[in-house]
C-alpha cells in the first residue's frame, strides 16, 4: 500500500538534493515563473534555457513586455513553435498592467482568466511563485502519478484526470507548495521518464504501485493519438532583383502573423499556378525544384516542394495586400517560423 506521507517527504528529500539548477528556479517572481512555463509546455528544457533568457533580458518585467510590439516578440519566439503561446502571452501581459496596474494577480481567479492559462500553468504559478497550495497537472505529472498509483484507466479520460487532480492536491504538504509542485515535475523529466523509467534510484520506488507490480512500462494508459491530416504545399521562391516575395500569414490560419514563402495546398504544378493565381493575383512560371522539405504541426504534416518561380502576369495592379518583396537583410528582422527556416538557408 502506498504511504502518503513517505511519497511526499522522499520526494521533497530527493528534490532539494538532486533538483537541476535552471534559470526559472532562481526566481520567484511570478511574472517569470508564468514566462518559463508557457515556453516549457510544448517544449524541452534544454530548448527553453536559452530562449527564456534571452526573452527576460530583453523585456524584464511585465510592463516591458506590454509595451513591446508582438513582431519583436515574435522574433524572439521564432523556432519554439506554437506561437499562439507568444502573442497569448502579449494579451495577457497588457491585461496585466491594464487591469492590475502591471502587478501579477495572485488569485486563480484572475490567473485563469488570463489568455492563454489554464489550469495547470495557473496552478504552477500559484504553487512555484505564491508557494500556494494548487496542483500543476502536467502530462509528466499525470505519468509519474499513475504510476505510483497504479492507475489503469485512460488517461485521457476527465474523469481519471480529476482524479489525479484530486490525488495531487491531497498530497501537497503544508507551506511547501511550490517544491512540491517542482519535485513531481522533476521526477517526471529526469527519473519517472517514458519510456525505461530510472525505477532503481528512484527516490520514491518503494511507494510505487507500478514497480512493484512490474507494470510500470505499460503506465499510463493513453488513447491513441490521432494522425496529422498530410497537406501537399507548394511553395514559390520568386526573386524581383535582390528581394524575395514573402506572405505575412493571416490571423487565425495556422501560424497566424508570421511570415512565409508564398504558397498554397495543391497536388499538381497545374494546380499549383491556378492556385496562386487566385490567390496572389500572379501568373507564374514554375522553373527548378529546388528542395522538398516537411514539417509536423500538432494536427496536420506539411509536405512542402519548393520551386523557383518567374512572375509571367499580374492578375491585379500590385501584389496582393499582406504579400511584400524583402530583402535578406529585412528577412533576417521578421519572424519566420521553424517550417521554413530550411527553405530559407537553401535560398540564400
Ligand atoms: N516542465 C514544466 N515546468 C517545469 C519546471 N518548472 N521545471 C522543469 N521542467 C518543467
Amino acid at each position: 500500500m502506498t504511504e502518503y506521507n513517505t511519497v511526499v517527504d522522499c520526494l521533497l528529500a530527493w528534490y532539494i538534493q538532486e533538483q537541476r539548477i535552471l534559470p526559472w528556479r532562481q526566481t520567484k517572481d511570478p511574472y517569470k515563473i508564468w514566462i518559463s512555463e508557457i515556453m516549457l509546455q510544448q517544449t524541452r528544457v534544454d530548448t527553453v534555457i536559452d530562449y527564456y533568457c534571452r526573452f527576460i533580458n530583453t523585456f524584464p518585467s511585465i510592463i516591458h513586455l506590454a509595451e513591446a510590439e508582438l513582431d519583436i516578440i515574435l522574433k524572439q519566439w521564432e523556432g519554439l513553435g506554437y506561437y499562439s503561446r507568444a502573442k497569448n502571452i502579449y494579451k495577457a501581459a497588457r491585461m496585466v498592467v491594464e487591469q492590475y496596474e502591471g502587478k501579477f494577480p495572485n488569485t486563480y481567479e484572475q490567473i485563469i482568466h488570463l489568455p492563454g492559462i489554464g489550469a495547470y500553468t495557473a496552478g504552477a504559478i500559484l504553487s512555484i511563485a505564491f508557494n500556494r497550495s494548487y496542483p500543476a497537472v502536467d502530462g509528466n505529472v499525470l505519468r509519474v502519478i499513475s504510476r505510483i498509483f497504479l492507475i489503469q484507466n485512460n488517461i485521457g479520460d476527465t474523469a481519471v484526470k480529476k482524479e489525479i487532480h484530486d490525488i495531487v492536491q491531497f498530497l501537497i504538504p503544508e507551506g511547501r507548495a511550490g517544491d512540491f509542485a517542482q519535485a513531481l515535475m522533476e521526477l517526471g523529466a529526469v527519473i519517472c521518464i517514458p519510456r525505461m523509467p530510472k525505477c532503481t534510484i528512484c527516490p520514491v520506488h518503494s511507494e510505487c504501485r507500478a514497480y512493484h507490480e512490474n507494470k510500470q512500462d505499460e503506465l499510463p494508459i493513453r488513447s491513441k493519438p490521432r494522425k496529422q491530416k498530410q497537406v501537399l504545399r507548394y511553395i514559390a521562391i520568386i526573386k524581383n532583383n535582390n528581394e524575395i516575395l514573402m506572405r505575412k500569414r493571416r490571423e487565425g490560419e495556422l501560424l497566424g502573423g508570421l511570415w512565409e514563402f508564398p504558397g498554397v495546398e495543391a497536388d499538381t504544378i497545374e494546380q499549383f499556378q491556378e492556385k496562386f493565381y487566385v490567390e496572389y493575383g500572379l501568373l507564374i512560371q514554375v522553373d527548378d525544384h529546388i528542395l522538398d522539405c516537411e514539417h509536423i504541426f500538432t494536427h496536420i504534416h506539411w509536405k512542402m516542394k519548393v520551386y523557383r518561380c518567374r512572375i509571367v502576369e499580374k492578375h491585379v495592379g500590385n501584389i496582393v495586400e499582406n504579400s511584400t518583396w524583402m530583402s535578406k537583410e529585412r528577412m533576417n528582422e521578421i519572424p519566420i517560423p521553424t517550417a521554413f527556416q530550411k527553405i530559407k538557408k537553401a535560398v540564400f
